[in-house]
């Protein structure tokens, strides 16, 4: 099973947000984690267009990005035009799930839904057909280097079951700018407290892409780090 990380630009040093993009850029990530934040959904404020256009000259990776916002559907598609290749939105924060995964498509990036530690993976079953990604919080989101919430392991699990089981979205899915095209499955990502440390037990729990944060760019050697996640 193919491996992906997504180092997270919120724990990135802002000051050296070029220097840090790069490092990501050379490294053994294929994704980059985009996350913005409104200060409505969840209690913290992010950034936005500025600075995921900063990210997008200095990379030419996946940029994987993840709205905690409400009304997700309003930015859809600026965010596509900014180069997003994922865009994941909240299952709490939409209305209109139908609507807003169409526009996804009709604005050409692949669609990601996410859902906080308390919602159950349930409630995506009738929509696994129509989604590329679904991201599985193990933090409450709002903030980076908060500490895995060992209950995520029993939802990528179950989610797990519920993707192999169903027929998945290789038809119809994205351009495939992520490399995985036709692979036939609806990705798994986990978001949260993620390290080298319990990489190897969220990959085994079914987890196709982690996202990690504070325990890359926390590092001396955050590429080295990258790497070590990757390979644990
Ligand atoms: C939290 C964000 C995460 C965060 C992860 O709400 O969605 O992407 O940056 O950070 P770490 O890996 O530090 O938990
Ligand atoms: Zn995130």
């Amino acid at each position: 099973m193919k491996r992906i990380i997504s180092p997270s630009m919120l724990s990135a040093d802002f000051g050296h947000l070029y220097r840090d993009t790069k490092m990501v850029d050379a490294s053994a990530a294929e994704w980059v984690h985009i996350d913005v934040m409104d200060g409505v959904f969840v209690p913290n404020i992010s950034f936005g267009f500025p600075v995921l256009r900063a990210i997008r000259q200095a990379t030419s990776k996946f940029l994987d990005v993840h709205l905690m916002i409400v009304s997700p559907e309003k930015y859809i598609e600026r965010f596509a035009r900014e180069g997003a290749g994922m865009i994941t939105v909240h299952y709490e924060a939409v209305d209109d799930l139908d609507a807003c995964l169409s526009l996804m498509r009709s604005c050409g990036v692949q669609a990601g839904v996410s859902l906080r530690p308390g919602t159950p993976v349930e409630v995506l079953e009738p929509w696994l057909d129509r989604l590329d990604l679904v991201l599985i919080m193990s933090v409450e989101p709002g903030f980076g280097g908060q500490s895995f919430i060992p209950e995520a392991l029993d939802k990528i699990r179950e989610l797990r079951g519920m993707i192999d089981a169903s027929r998945g979205v290789s038809d119809e899915c994205g351009n495939g700018e992520c490399g995985l095209h036709g692979r036939g499955r609806t990705l798994i990502e986990v978001d949260g407290g993620i390290s080298a440390a319990n990489a190897r037990e969220v990959f085994d729990a079914g987890a196709d892409v982690l996202v990690a944060g504070a325990a890359v760019f926390g590092k001396a050697d955050p590429a080295g780090e990258i790497e070590k996640i990757l390979n644990s």
